[in-house]
């Protein structure tokens, strides 16, 4: 039984595979109709979506499969208190597999420990997007033809942008990528992710605050929205809403080449203007988003690739994919692949 909870659950080989797989559906999408007849996919977001929630849902049904599920925390038992746990549990007996979105970091990794069937985080509060960075990496893969040897700039909040500590997690594996972060001091990447991440790993990064100053210097480019919704205080989500603004002015220093990505939704941070620029990506992210979570979907599954004639995650002579995530035997807390503050959570009680 494999889940993916983290975007490190995956080694670089296996998403990879999963990078192809996507780019073969994306090829010939009637081909995979009929993947996952008969196979049921449970959307349990206790948080507000529109990409991801209903990309995993189309997903499915373009696998041939179906969908059930619930889009806010007040749709279903958390409000009477049932916790994660038990919620994993109860739908196992339903679905085949589970895509969940929650606000509290770890949920997800909570939810996998007692599932009987696969769990992808969806997205846990400001910490990880693992889908997300699938769909991030296809798309520079796409525009830049490779994922090592980049100059990346984040830009925006990447203090609480779940999306930018999963991809620099994911990009810190190929060689030569270079970190530029471009931030107001108060939405700086968090500690850990310098700690635990880019030291490690020796990947050269910079903490700047212009953006104009930065552009040129850029391969690609990740802006993010500030995250409303995880403030404690709206004087200073008001102060720091529109600290960066991407115009055409702006875009006029970068590269010819440099694509803009931002996983949606934008609010300010990206001017309309820019949509027409050829270097916007972010709608072919949003595209992409469909064939990543079909793939995932498969993977998970173990279901056959019509292009292969064989379990997408059957390695040529080393038998299955290895363990993605979480599995449900593992004591609470043993899990080395998340980041502290879901480690601090999972340690507690078991609270939804
Ligand atoms: N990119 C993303 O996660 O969008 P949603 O919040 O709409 O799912």
């Amino acid at each position: 039984m494999r889940h993916l909870i983290d975007s490190l659950d995956l080694s670089v080989a296996e998403t990879q595979e999963v990078l192809d797989l996507a780019d073969r559906i994306a090829a010939d999408p009637a081909a995979y109709a009929h993947c996952a007849d008969g196979k049921i996919l449970a959307t349990l977001f206790y948080e507000p979506s529109t990409r991801t929630r209903l990309s995993f849902e189309t997903a499915m049904l373009n696998l041939g499969g179906r969908t059930l599920g619930f889009a806010g925390a007040e749709q279903c038992s958390a409000t009477k208190g049932e916790t994660v746990a038990d919620t994993a549990r109860v739908v196992s007996c339903y679905a085949d597999i589970i895509a969940m979105r929650h606000p509290k970091e770890g949920a997800p990794l909570r939810a996998s420990m007692y599932s009987r069937i696969p769990v992808i985080n969806a997205g846990d509060g400001g910490h990880n997007h693992p889908t997300q960075t699938m769909i991030d990496l296809l798309t520079i893969r796409q525009r830049k033809g490779h994922l090592d040897h980049l100059k990346i700039g984040f830009c925006g909040d990447l203090k609480f942008g779940r999306t930018v500590h999963s991809l620099v997690n994911s990009l810190v594996r190929y060689p030569g990528n270079e970190f530029y972060f471009i931030s107001p001091e108060e939405l700086k990447v968090p500690d850990y992710l310098v700690e635990d991440t880019l030291k490690p790993a020796k990947a050269p990064y910079h903490e700047v605050t212009s953006l104009e100053d930065t552009l040129p210097e850029l391969d690609v480019l990740y802006m993010t929205r500030v995250q409303k919704e995880r403030f404690f205080n709206e004087e200073d989500y008001i102060r720091l809403k529109d600290i960066y603004i991407l115009d055409q002015e702006k875009l006029n220093l970068a590269k010819a080449d440099m694509p803009v990505l931002h996983p949606l939704p934008r609010v300010d941070e990206i001017a309309p203007e820019v949509d027409a620029d050829p270097r916007a990506a972010y709608f072919q992210q949003v595209l992409n988003g469909k064939f990543i979570r079909m793939a995932l979907i498969l993977s998970l599954l173990d279901l056959t690739d019509p292009r292969r004639d064989r379990p997408h995650s059957r390695r040529k002579g080393n038998g299955h994919l290895q363990t993605i995530g979480a599995g449900v035997q593992d004591p609470v807390g043993s899990f080395i692949t998340i980041g502290k503050k879901s480690e601090i959570w999972l340690q507690g009680s078991d609270q939804n």
